[in-house]
């Protein structure tokens, strides 16, 4: 049986959690692959919002199982706040929720190591979410990190021990001024271990190999998005993981040639939450207008989310490294009243007009060349089948298909559940 593969094809922030709880119905297992609490996915349905970082986005259909695959890093104590957070739901994490033993943890040092990198760069931060992820990805591939399967061991106090002193002496490396508690921390950090360790611990790829034989249908659920890639982002204004399709190979354990649909995630515009580069970010009024309609505000951090014009350059990369075979298109409804709707289909550089996404967009001389669209001006947040969406947001639809040479099969025109629609 195939596995199905959802990831974001921006900077993230796509409305990866709303899809993948609409189409949770039709599958068996939900698999996060990569990334950690860095992410924030969000949920709406029955007037209720809710954001999850590390638990998969099927965990409140009733009969999907959700995995924590090998390629996530778990943070215990942000892992414990979410188990709390869904408590009224009344969800039955026993038989629910399933972690992988290869899946490494967030140490409380790990955080702070985080925020020792970021101060000591200054101005060149990457404008992390300060939640531990880089330095732990970095002690997983130096072969120093500590995974879940180790806490059930009788020394893993020992290992966690020499590992801390490690990044305590790193820290003075960095020379930055770090008020923090250790021991406040460590209680914290303790505590929490004790609850994941009530947890079902398994061994993931051997799990997800069974449920492929016995034909269950398994979605894998990405975090951030391609252009925060490690390999193929905006370097190093990117995450520490694997975002794009490849990840869920090495994140879950399932082989390229078990994947059928990806599913890829965009907006309708662009945002990014952090430093680094955005050809089409706006300085304007449009920009301001898109974060106030668009709630552009991070679902981890709170920060503002910087807005911009679609991309296609970026798009249509995304598109061909993950090999997307179904696109969705979400926050349509957030350009409504907008009378010109700019897309960006070509980068204007020192060399001349180029057409693919360069090995560094950094370089400010890259400015994006816009083809001109006609907006439209109905609310859509109230329209639930194809037919009844405006023309000139269907002719927008059109338009970008032709152009990223991938089907839009579902459009979404608002946070809520029930504001989809399938094409
Ligand atoms: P994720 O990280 O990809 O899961 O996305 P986030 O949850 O961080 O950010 C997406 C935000 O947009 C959330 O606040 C969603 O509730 C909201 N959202 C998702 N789809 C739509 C949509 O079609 N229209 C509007 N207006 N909001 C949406
Ligand atoms: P979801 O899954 C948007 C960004 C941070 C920063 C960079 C590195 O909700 O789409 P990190 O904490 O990983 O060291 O930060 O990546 N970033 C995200 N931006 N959505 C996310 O996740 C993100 N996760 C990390 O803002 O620029
Ligand atoms: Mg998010």
């Amino acid at each position: 049986m195939s596995v199905d593969l959802l990831l974001g094809l921006q900077w993230g922030d796509e409305g990866k959690g709303k899809i993948v709880d609409v189409l949770t119905e039709s599958y068996d297992i939900i698999a996060r692959f990569q990334g950690g609490p860095n992410a924030g996915h969000t949920l709406e349905f029955e007037g209720i919002k809710h954001v999850l970082h590390t638990i998969p986005s099927g965990i409140f259909h009733p009969s999907a199982i959700n995995l924590i695959g090998n390629g996530v890093v778990i943070d215990p104590v942000i892992f414990k706040k979410e188990l709390e957070n869904l408590a009224p739901y009344e969800i039955d994490f026993s038989t629910k929720l399933l972690i992988s033993k290869k899946a490494h943890l967030i140490l409380p040092t790990h955080r702070l190591l985080d925020a020792a990198s970021e101060a000591s760069k200054g101005k060149a931060k990457i404008g992390s979410t300060l939640k531990g992820i880089g330095p732990t990805y970095m002690d997983k591939t130096g072969r120093n990190g500590m995974r879940v399967g180790d806490i059930l061991t009788k020394s893993w106090k020992d290992r966690y021990r020499t590992l801390t002193q490690k990044h305590i002496k790193m820290l003075d490396f960095h020379n930055v001024d770090l008020e923090y508690d250790l021991d406040e921390l460590e209680t914290q950090f303790f505590e929490s271990i004790e609850t994941l360790k009530k947890c079902q611990i398994v061994d993931s790829e051997n799990y997800l190999h069974k449920a492929q034989d016995a034909g269950k249908k398994i979605l894998a659920e990405g975090a951030q998005g391609s252009l925060l890639d490690v390999d193929f982002g905006t370097y190093p204004f990117v995450t520490s993981s694997t975002t794009t399709a490849a990840g869920a190979c090495t994140g879950l354990g399932v082989a390229p040639n078990k994947i059928k649909e990806v599913f890829g995630i965009f907006k309708a515009y662009t945002t990014r939450v952090g430093s680094g580069p955005f050809p089409t970010e706006l300085f304007d009024e449009v920009g301001e207008r898109i974060a106030k309609v668009g709630h552009e505000f991070g679902a981890t951090t709170g920060r503002a989310r910087r807005c911009g014009w679609i991309d296609l350059v970026a798009l249509k990369y995304a598109i061909r490294v993950n090999g997307v075979t179904q696109l969705m298109m979400m926050k349509g409804d957030v350009l409504s009243g907008i009378d010109t709707i700019k897309v960006c289909n070509q980068y204007k550089t020192e060399e001349g007009l180029i057409d693919h996404f360069p090995f560094d967009i950094n370089d400010k001389s890259i400015s994006p060349v816009y083809l001109e669209i006609p907006g439209w001006e109905e609310d859509l947040t109230q329209i639930n089948t194809v037919e009844k969406l405006p023309k000139n947001f269907t002719d927008y639809i059109h338009f970008l298909e032709r152009e990223l040479d991938t089907p839009i099969k579902i459009v979404s025109v608002g946070p809520d559940r029930k504001q989809t629609i399938l094409r």
